[in-house]
């Protein structure tokens, strides 16, 4: 067996498979980060979320014992960042039993695998479990308490169970001598995907779990939170595993049935895990972190010491980006993309303040790949594409971070605003970024911020926070308009250019059109899945067609995107449309801006032979060509006639049919 110092978190990850496997467990392939078939979620947050037909009674191939460990992705905790535990990107390792074992095998499986394999010391560990709910008729979880007693027992540590209720009544009570084994509310011990018993979603399996919990001692007991317990948020306690007896299901009526089957989903943080393997509170101290932690000292000169919670952030947000990229997500202004653009530019503001101003995630992206490839054989395949990727999304925010700072500073030498504003309350942030605000901002400079400087807008108010600058409730309506006002003109612009006066309905316009698509397809196939279309233009004349990227498209790139697109021309492909929900355009693929509401049918257009995977899916208004080869009337060929910059990280590229 490997001794504990021994081992590193890869190794936890293969030790844990391989004890489950041992057990019979079938290890199946971990779900991706962005979830298939799942319009309900932008991101895979838990081990069970891919198995929940399964926990609800359907069979799975693989039988009814599985393990796995699963990338999960919890944007909403980005704030939490910095503290030593948290990250919004982990990986979970989880087990489950589908109507095979349940309370009594779980709790002695996780505690040997705990204390024979990783060799934690069983009497820094704690636990908790469900108090129970009278008004749902789920009864006080004293079968898991008795388990749980008798196996410490065992191990020679007297373990007694105490009723404790809320976190705050923890906080005010504490725990004395001997006591291990502590009941909670359903806050602390029901889990739904949705949280406590209350916010169970209607139709979601869930139960009473039992969490364990390591005991980093006392010293490690942050001030303000009260006495120390271990669902406390005070440090010391750090919750490592969580097991849930899934055995009911919501109903309609917000009542709780029994399940047919009685299921185990077992969920625990490899990070959180191997910190403990190694008795240290701060997980970015495991090896799955600390080489990314030393590249940020080498490229900073900077020691993690004095610079813990920025360093943490940018790992942190950086795994996460890397990770998505894998799975295919793309920075950009929509969903997932929009998530990752935002992690993204918050990592690089923070290296900014580091004083990393280059080649930033050149160096700190293969790190990353590197501390996975070797286990996650996609990580490995799509090495340099992610690379490119992230480092092309670097690129673009580089080029107006330092402007974009410079507004803040202008704020900042504005004269002081008429009185101080204490708007604090109106942001979810952390205490720490509650300050007194001296200085206002404008709706206008918040405006610019976003627009021309590329500053997701929570960004501009973490910024603000830290600054001292309010962004009061004008600002943010004023902001608001101005945002509604653009969206009007693109609106208007769009009209324009693909329906309306139909001089947008000649024939030539038709085929510059039908040539926008053909041709942003074509980009992306050239440039990669980073291209996203800002705007074009059509006449009668020629094709603008204007989309981000970063640098030049060179001469080789365009003769490639006209090459592609003149051999679509050729194939004469038949161009049709269909109507589908929003949801369901973007589950076939369609590329093009979304409609503003879900559940809004939009008109999908596509190029491409019949039972054939369409060259071109996107979703647009028209009017386009019947087929492609009428572009091609006339012996004309497709023709770039002009590649140039529109704005920052934003190409322009004019072309035509002749
Ligand atoms: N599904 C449980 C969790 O995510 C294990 O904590």
């Amino acid at each position: 067996m490997v001794k504990l110092t021994d081992m590193k978190p890869q190794q936890i990850r293969s030790e844990y498979l391989k004890f489950f496997e041992q057990r019979n467990h079938a290890i199946i392939n971990p779900a991706k980060l962005v979830p298939d078939n799942d319009p309900t979620t932008l991101f895979t947050g838990s081990g069970m979320q891919s198995l929940l037909p399964y926990l609800l009674g359907e069979k799975h191939p693989e039988g009814v014992r599985l393990a796995d460990s699963q990338p999960c992705f919890r944007a909403q905790d980005i704030d939490a960042v910095g503290d030593n535990r948290h990250t919004t990107f982990f990986e979970m390792l989880g087990n489950w039993s589908l109507g095979d074992y349940f309370k009594e095998q779980q709790i002695h499986w996780f505690f040997e695998f705990l204390t024979e394999v990783i060799g934690l010391d069983a009497n820094r560990l704690y636990v908790s479990a469900f108090i129970g709910d009278e008004k749902n008729g789920i009864p006080r979880d004293d079968e898991v308490a008795d388990i749980w007693k008798k196996v410490f027992e065992e191990k020679g540590i007297k373990a007694e169970i105490v009723e404790i209720g809320t976190q705050e009544d923890g906080n005010k009570r504490g725990i004395h001598d001997d006591e291990r084994i502590f009941f909670y509310d359903d806050k602390e011990n029901w889990w739904s995907r949705g949280g406590s018993l209350g916010k169970t979603p209607i139709g979601d399996p869930c139960g009473p779990d039992s969490e364990v919990f390591y005991d980093y001692g006392p010293q490690n007991h942050n001030e303000g939170y009260g006495l120390a317990h271990p669902a406390s948020d005070s440090g010391r306690f750090v919750e490592i595993g969580n097991q849930v007896f899934m055995q009911y299901r919501r109903l309609e009526d917000g009542s709780f049935e029994p399940l047919a089957s009685k299921n185990v989903d077992f969920g625990g943080g490899l990070e959180r895990i191997s910190a403990a393997s190694i008795d240290s509170p701060d997980m970015f101290k495991t090896a799955l972190f600390w080489p990314i932690i030393e590249k940020l000292q080498k490229l900073s000169k900077k020691g993690y010491e004095n610079h813990r919670e920025s360093m943490q952030i940018i790992a942190d947000h950086l795994r996460g980006a890397t990770f998505l990229a894998v799975d295919g997500v793309a920075p950009s202004n929509k969903e997932q993309g929009y998530v990752m653009r935002r992690f993204l530019r918050r990592a690089i503001r923070f290296a900014f303040e580091l004083g990393i101003e280059q080649n930033f995630l050149s160096e700190v992206v293969p790190v990353i790949a590197d501390l996975y490839a070797d286990d996650y054989p996609e990580v490995k395949a799509k090495r340099e594409e992610v690379i490119t990727l992230l480092v092309r999304e670097e690129k673009v925010f580089r080029h107006t971070l330092r402007k974009g700072l410079q507004v803040f500073e202008k704020i900042m030498m504005s004269p002081i605003s008429s009185g101080i504003v204490d708007n604090s309350e109106l942001y979810d942030h952390k205490d720490r970024f509650k300050v007194e605000y001296k200085k206002t901002m404008d709706a206008e400079d918040m405006f610019r911020l976003y627009d021309t400087f590329g500053f997701p807008v929570e960004l501009i108010k973490e910024e603000a926070f830290m600054k001292g600058i309010a962004i009061t409730d004008d600002t943010q309506r004023g902001f608001d308009d101005l945002m509604e006002e653009q969206r009007e003109r693109s609106r208007t612009a769009a009209k324009g250019t693909f329906k309306g006066g139909l001089s947008g309905d000649s024939l030539m316009h038709k085929k510059y059109h039908s040539a926008a698509h053909l041709m942003g397809q074509a980009l992306r196939d050239v440039l990669g899945e980073g291209v996203a279309q800002k705007g074009a233009n059509i006449t009668d004349e020629r094709l603008r067609f204007d989309f981000s990227w970063p640098e030049k498209v060179n001469p080789e790139q365009i003769k490639q995107v006209e090459d592609i697109v003149n051999e679509q021309i050729a194939k004469d492909l038949p161009v049709t449309f269909a109507e589908y929900p929003l949801a369901e355009a973007r589950a076939i693929g369609a590329f093009g801006e979304f409609g503003d509401k879900y559940g809004e049918k939009v008109k999908v257009y596509r190029m491409g032979a019949e039972n054939e995977k369409p060259y071109s899916l996107e979703i647009c208004g028209g009017p386009h060509v019947d087929h492609t080869g009428q572009l091609g009337e006339g012996g004309k060929k497709f023709k770039i006639t002009k590649e140039e910059s529109s704005s920052a990280g934003v190409r322009r590229i004019k072309a035509i049919l002749i």
